[in-house]
């Protein structure tokens, strides 16, 4: 069902800063795998939220789980046919434990027929998070000059999630002072770019994620991802930086930790 792997981290090393645990997947092995994890060095988790269900679904699993926190949005590929109701997203942020509004961007992988939707619906939910402080969590599929744009013109802080752009583009995230996510990509054969790019920019610009349950790392590729397996991003990452795994283990934590004030 799921894999665990092949050494313990040190207690509390690890924060996945974005994962979808309220995934259908995890039902029949939540409890168990949640334990296992914490077992496995996995101190907290940022669930996203990415549609009213879904992050009511989030919020059910930091109520019953104290190491789970949630981020809420409207995921820029599934946005509703309706307006989206942003007085009600700040009345959740309000009275729940939200960390962050995300994931919000821009997917023109799935969807190229609405980019002006998607760009005015990002906008607003940068807005969201500026008037709540709130770090927002980006996606950008197949968007990076669009996402660029408007992260330099209304300057957010957060994270650029599952980065996939260049090492040009990583750098003026950077500049921004906005971090860039990295998950199991790193570990795949074709993530030669994502290589050079992590290459490039420095551990203190580094978040660490899964986007369970997908995007499992290797040796685990194709199979259900969860936040214990991140030690093999960290284990790439180290070596790619030339440190040791707990160094990257003890900078990713603490850059989440000051983003997320987790
Ligand atoms: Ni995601």
């Amino acid at each position: 069902m799921y894999q665990l792997p092949d050494f313990r981290p040190p207690k509390d090393s690890i924060i996945d800063s974005h994962a979808h645990f309220n995934d259908e997947r995890f039902e029949p092995c939540r409890e168990e795998l949640f334990a296992a994890m914490r077992e496995y060095g996995v101190k907290k988790i940022i669930n996203c939220g990415t549609d009213y269900k879904r992050i009511e679904e989030c919020l059910e699993l930091s109520r019953k789980y104290d190491f789970c926190h949630t981020a809420i949005a409207f995921h820029p590929s599934e946005l509703p046919d309706e307006e989206i109701d942003y007085k009600r997203l700040e009345e959740i942020i309000k009275s729940e434990k939200v960390v962050a509004v995300g994931e919000t961007g821009l997917d023109y992988y799935w969807r190229s027929d609405n980019k002006q939707r998607q760009k005015k619906e990002f906008i607003e939910h940068i807005n969201l998070a500026k008037r709540c402080r709130l770090p927002i969590i980006v996606h950008d599929r197949d968007a990076h000059a669009d996402t660029l744009e408007i992260l330099k013109e209304h300057k957010p802080k957060g994270v650029v999630h599952c980065f996939s752009g260049s090492v040009e583009m990583a750098r003026e995230i950077v500049k921004l002072g906005m971090y860039i996510g990295v998950g199991g990509v790193l570990t795949f054969k074709n993530g030669r770019v994502l290589k050079e790019v992590v290459r490039e920019i420095p551990l203190e610009s580094i978040l660490l994620e899964t986007d369970a349950p997908y995007l499992s790392p290797e040796p685990f590729r194709g199979g259900l991802n969860h936040s214990a397996l991140i030690i093999y991003v960290a284990r790439t990452l180290a070596e790619i930086k030339g440190v040791s795994v707990d160094e990257v283990l003890r900078l990713t934590k603490e850059n989440a930790e000051k983003l997320f004030g987790i």
